[in-house]
């Protein structure tokens, strides 16, 4: 545990000495769950939005984009059941005066049973070696069965009691399994108390006439009711998609975890338009093909889980997250959810408009329903931030801090770096930019020694160093470094443009992602 806030420690702090994350207003103290991306951060997310945007629009026929606007009519939130149920129980430690999630507190107590049984479940099978039957172990040993029994029952009373909003019940069970304020230590704790999430803010100048508005708590509002738009003007069929990527906004109660919660944060979501019935079909579709753009970035399947939820929203009748191994354990990345037709269905009563599709194979007008795949771009930059961050132990025993970004998503493909600040090496350094430039994000950097330079851009996630040195002014070859080999060849300077097209191009990445599959 020390280790992992440890290496969370080290994620914040390199992510604001390289120019990715910074408090917001840090001059005034900052502000709260807010944060700004500095030069390289802009950039990192700039190629998660479009890698994507390119893996959902470009590569399916049948998705389209828009962008719609953050403030929206005020009865969207009425229908689309905000104003009522989007609530989190909060409740208060009176010691600490710490605000925590009470589901949160119940959740992290079902993780840790979770992890006991695993911890068990390994020590058997190393025990046991090759003969270890797992399954056979889960479901006998008294220990093991003890702890995903107990984590079972106490995650199913807890959904219920939510689903029924019977918040003393919710506090009783914190109470009944001991739970302690992580700050105080105490278990002494206030009652649980509903608390919407959304912010607030005003249309108009006039104090007694302005409008009441929100911001809205995520992007999917905007294109359920712009749905009829895009399908008529795109003239689109069942089944169709519908793609967007923009902020939101939520008054977290527990925003903690630097980017992972935040209060302004964006999303890409996805809302797939299909027939009434074929939703668990698709439902598995649009879960494989996710886990498939996540596993092209190479970043390890063991760090990704399916976690089906116990507890489902008011407008879904499945939904699964894609969690993520972070620092500080596997939390939710993505969510998948087969949201019926609700969203349109009420649209359709508050405004009054019919929200349907005439299929004509069916030769039937209906609601469609909708599977959503939404994920949090600011999560997604955590992801791949912390997992790419690593020390790494050289064979000379010196330490180098490295950046391992998949190629594709990093800030500046390559640096450009004269041996020498004479001789006409910037010269030739400032011409290789001058061309490459056109297809990349290159970089010039002439200060320190070269070692220093390599470390620097180590640091910050270049995949490629190219030295201009005095051979390249008898034969125009340069030494190219590859940031995870630390490999060094040389080659022709008319070479280069290929070379790092190779392993940056996109649609090589989305290859990979077709062939997980
Ligand atoms: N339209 C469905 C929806 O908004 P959600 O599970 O509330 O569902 C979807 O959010 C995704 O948005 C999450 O999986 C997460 O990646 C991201 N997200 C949600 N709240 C967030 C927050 N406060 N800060 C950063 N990302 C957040």
């Amino acid at each position: 545990m020390a280790n992992q806030e440890e290496q969370f420690k080290k994620v914040v702090a390199h992510a604001k000495e390289y120019g990715y994350v910074v408090q917001s207003s840090e001059i005034y103290d900052g502000l709260s769950a807010v944060y700004d991306y500095s030069h390289n951060g802009v950039e990192l997310k700039n190629n998660i939005r479009e890698y994507w945007w390119k893996a959902m629009v470009q590569f399916h026929e049948n998705i389209v984009g828009i962008d719609a606007a953050i403030l929206m009519h005020p009865t969207t939130w009425k229908a689309s059941g905000h104003v009522d149920a989007f609530n989190d129980p909060l409740i208060d430690n009176k010691d600490s005066k710490k605000r925590y999630r009470a589901d949160v507190l119940i959740e992290d107590y079902a993780e840790k049973l979770l992890q006991k049984a695993q911890k068990e479940i390994e020590k058997a099978a190393q025990r046991f070696g090759e003969a270890f039957d797992e399954e056979q172990y889960k479901s006998t040993n008294p220990r093991v069965l003890g702890y995903l029994t107990e984590r079972d029952q106490v995650l199913t009373r807890m959904a219920k009691s939510l689903e029924n909003n019977d918040l003393a019940d919710v506090k009783a069970l914190i109470d009944e399994l001991e739970i302690t304020c992580p700050v105080s230590g105490s278990k002494n704790w206030t009652e649980v108390k509903q608390f919407n999430l959304m912010f607030g803010t005003k249309l108009g100048a006039d104090a007694e006439t302005a409008m009441d508005l929100y911001l809205r708590p995520e992007t999917a509002q905007g294109i359920f009711v712009n749905f009829l738009n895009v399908q008529k003007s795109g003239r689109m069929k069942i089944p169709f998609g519908i793609a967007q990527t923009g902020k939101a906004f939520r008054n977290e109660i527990v925003a903690r975890q630097f980017i992972f919660r935040m209060r302004e944060f964006e999303q890409m979501e996805m809302q797939f338009f299909i027939r009434p019935g074929e939703q668990m079909k698709w439902y598995d579709i649009w879960k494989k093909r996710r886990m498939a753009w996540h596993l092209s970035l190479g970043m390890g399947a063991e760090n990704y889980r399916f976690h089906k939820h116990e507890k489902l929203a008011h407008y879904a009748d499945a939904a699964s997250d894609i969690e993520f191994n972070f620092p500080f354990g596997f939390k939710e990345l993505e969510g998948i959810h087969s949201r019926t037709d609700f969203d349109l269905s009420s649209h359709e009563k508050f405004s009054g408009k019919k929200l349907q599709f005439f299929d004509p194979e069916l030769n039937e007008s209906y609601v469609p329903y909708v599977i959503e795949t939404s994920i949090g771009l600011d999560r997604m930059f955590l992801a791949i931030f912390s997992n790419s961050l690593m020390d790494e132990t050289l064979e000379d025993q010196s330490v180098r801090t490295v950046l391992k970004l998949p190629a594709i998503l990093a800030p500046v493909k390559a640096a450009i770096l004269p041996l020498v600040k004479k001789d006409g090496l910037p010269e030739i350094a400032h011409q290789i930019i001058a061309d490459l430039k056109f297809d990349f994000n290159v970089i010039y950097d002439d200060k320190d020694a070269i070692g220093r330079r390599y470390r620097r851009q180590d640091a910050v996630g270049t995949p490629f160093c190219i030295t201009v040195d005095h051979q390249t002014l008898e034969d125009q070859t340069v030494t190219i470094r590859h940031r995870d080999s630390m490999e060094q060849n040389r080659v022709r300077i008319d070479a280069l443009k290929n070379i790092i097209a190779q392993e940056v191009s996109i649609s090589s990445w989305l290859k990979k992602m077709q062939e997980a599959l």
